[in-house]
């Protein structure tokens, strides 16, 4: 604990990697992305059974590349997602479907337990008590130690905490300095007539510090859905001149500024990179590391585009 009460972490504790690129990767390169991803103190491994675009993919690239010695993996965190239907429209969280994916999961990771399981997008023809049975069954037997959600809102994990024992203490959700609505709509909650106004997800970053629960950005340097990177996107000419400008000050990277502003934020959230290359896993956790100040944090914010009233 430091003077203020707060839990010392290590930048790297900040930090996960995300496997859902790695489905054209060699094994060789799986193996030198994971290691340079432990070397710079990164444990956390963010998995789905839909990456990779057919069943369990990329978790299978994972685990055959690394078959991990049991110390190894007694030292990581191993999460991954199901709901998403890839052989049928829509989501689904049946009791069902939840255990077998997981199932599949293990079996594919080569692992006999994940750290933890998110919900992936939620299904509004969820029932709460499906749900239930499903986590009790999976933690009991062993296979899942602990439970969550992804792109939830206030709302949704609400309705899941009426049935659920389990805490539901992380959130993934997309946040970045391409797509900040997550922050950038508090910031204009009473500004009519803006597009930033508009509340999409229940006040969920508040919510979130208030209940404990942690957030993790996925796609943290995406620019939008998916139209390419913050850093080479065409429409974010004046962002890559901040971020340069500030890499410049901090004697670092971009990338490294970039995944600062994400932890820069009191709601310490976790940033889940898509990188397939160690070397820029390493740049993240040194941004990590460092405490962007509040004109900073501003000038990137306004650099991306958003109002600050
Ligand atoms: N929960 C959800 O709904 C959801 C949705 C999407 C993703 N995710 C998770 O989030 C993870 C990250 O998503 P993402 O891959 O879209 O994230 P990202 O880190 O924003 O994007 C990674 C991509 O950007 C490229 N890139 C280009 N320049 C880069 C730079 N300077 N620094 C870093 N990357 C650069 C990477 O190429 P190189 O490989 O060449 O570095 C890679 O293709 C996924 O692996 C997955 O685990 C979750």
């Amino acid at each position: 604990m430091n003077a203020t009460g707060m839990t010392q972490e290590s930048p790297a504790a900040r930090i996960g990697l995300g496997l859902m690129r790695i489905d054209a990767l060699e094994d060789a390169a799986i193996r030198e992305l994971y290691s340079g991803a432990r070397q710079a103190g990164v444990t956390l491994f963010d998995h789905a059974d839909i990456y990779g675009g057919s069943w369990h993919e990329c978790e299978r690239r994972f685990g055959e590349a690394l078959r991990l010695s049991p110390s190894e993996r007694a030292e990581v965190t191993i999460q991954s997602k199901c709901g998403i239907r890839i052989d049928q429209p829509g989501f689904d969280f049946s009791a069902a479907h939840i255990v077998r994916q997981v199932e599949g999961s293990l079996r594919a990771l080569g692992t006999d337990h994940l750290d933890r399981l998110l919900l992936h997008r939620p299904d509004t023809l969820v029932e709460p008590e499906e749900v239930a049975r499903a986590f009790d069954e999976l933690e009991a037997a062993g296979k899942v130690r602990a439970f969550g959600v992804s792109n939830h809102t206030v709302g949704q994990i609400r309705l899941l905490r009426t049935a659920v024992r389990q805490p539901l203490d992380v959130d993934q959700v997309q946040f970045g300095l391409g797509h900040a609505a997550l922050a950038a709509q508090g910031i204009a909650a009473n500004m009519a007539g803006t597009p930033q106004s508009t509340d999409r997800d229940g006040g969920l970053l508040d919510f979130a510090r208030i209940e404990g629960i942690t957030l993790q950005a996925w796609s943290p340097f995406q620019y939008g859905f998916f139209e390419g990177t913050i850093f080479d996107h065409p429409e974010a000419a004046g962002l890559r001149a901040a971020l340069d400008r500030l890499a410049t000050h901090y004697g670092t990277t971009p990338t490294a500024i970039a995944t600062a502003w994400i932890t820069r934020h009191p709601a310490r959230m976790q940033v889940v990179l898509g990188t397939t290359r160690a070397d820029r896993v390493a740049e993240s956790v040194a941004g990590a590391g460092i405490s962007l100040s509040r004109a900073e944090w501003y000038e990137l914010f306004a650099a991306a585009g958003y109002e600050i009233p």
